[in-house]
């Protein structure tokens, strides 16, 4: 059978359609190949899989430098050849909310799709509750995508989830792009945005006694920080983090982190980030 390919050209169907950079292809090729390795190894083991995507966007990308237009993550996800049982999808922003439900109406009625309208950290309870009930007999396995364009994700919308469940998540981390750049702001102590993002009031103490790196790699201390943090909820503490870079100047951006409970996840993942990069290598 041949690979499933997440990069998915389609036409502009007039609905409304950010405009993104090329390297969102990367984390495309991520995500969905994540959820394809995901579906098809669990469907034998699992009665449900469930798809969350916390910042769901608009279903549809336009490649600033191409002009081409592609599914986004939701989209991605519902076209695996094995889709996932169910769909729980957050998006806070009015004009991609209404072109994501047109989408989801028009391509795939068939699924079973359940949206919010809102900012995922103050819906998190709704979501979670939006997750089918599951016993034995009846088992039920959930992935969440998480992609937020900053630190905008505080620690405890994902402590809701992976707290409670057994949740496979891919975190986008924006620590280049607004944890590096906004540092001297983030530090002054009246800024809270870190603190929530790492669900830690005191991270300033260990940011500034902890490891001395740490004092001039904030990069470095939200990474170990964030992986300690999951770690307090049951996650393997291990760092599998994919840096996206940018293509014009190579400059780092961000990193897609994956995180589970089991060491099967963290397997699936390695599979399909080196597969990711060969493919990468080929695409360029
Ligand atoms: C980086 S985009 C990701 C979109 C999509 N995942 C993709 O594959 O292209 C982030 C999206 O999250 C939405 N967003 C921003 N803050 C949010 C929040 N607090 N809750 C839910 N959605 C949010 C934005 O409107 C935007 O569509």
């Amino acid at each position: 059978m041949e690979k499933f390919n997440p990069n998915i050209l389609v036409e502009p169907d007039g609905n409304f359609t950010p405009s993104v950079r090329e390297w969102s292809l990367e984390k495309y090729r991520l995500v969905g190949s994540y959820c394809d390795i995901f579906t098809s190894g669990m469907k034998s083991r699992w009665n449900q899989l469930v798809y969350l995507d916390l910042f769901a966007g608009a279903g549809y990308a336009t490649i600033q430098e191409t002009g081409k237009t592609y599914f986004s993550s939701a989209l991605i996800a519902m076209s695996i050849p094995t889709p996932f049982t169910k769909y729980i999808l957050c998006e806070s922003d009015p004009d991609r909310f209404k072109a994501l439900e047109k989408r989801v109406k028009t391509n795939f009625s068939h699924l079973d799709v359940t949206l919010f309208y809102g900012d995922s950290n103050i819906m998190i309870e709704q979501v979670f509750k939006a997750i089918p009930p599951y016993k034995k007999g009846n088992t039920m396995l959930p992935f969440c995508f998480v992609d937020p364009y900053s630190l905008n994700l505080n620690f405890r919308t994902i402590e809701t989830l992976g707290g409670k469940i057994l949740m496979d998540f891919l975190i986008l981390q924006a620590l280049h792009m607004d944890g590096n750049r906004n540092l001297l702001k983030y530090l002054k102590d009246e800024n809270e945005k870190i603190a929530l993002y790492l669900g830690d009031e005191n991270w300033r103490e260990d940011f500034n006694h902890g490891n001395k790196e740490y004092s001039v790699n904030l990069v470095k201390f939200l990474a170990d920080k964030y992986v300690m943090r999951m770690k307090s909820l049951g996650y393997i503490p291990e760092k599998n983090m994919h840096q996206i870079r940018s293509s014009d100047k190579n400059l780092p951006l961000y990193y897609l982190a994956f995180y589970s409970k089991h060491p099967r996840g963290i397997d699936f993942y390695k599979r399909i980030e080196k597969y990711s990069n060969q493919q990468f290598k080929l695409d360029i």
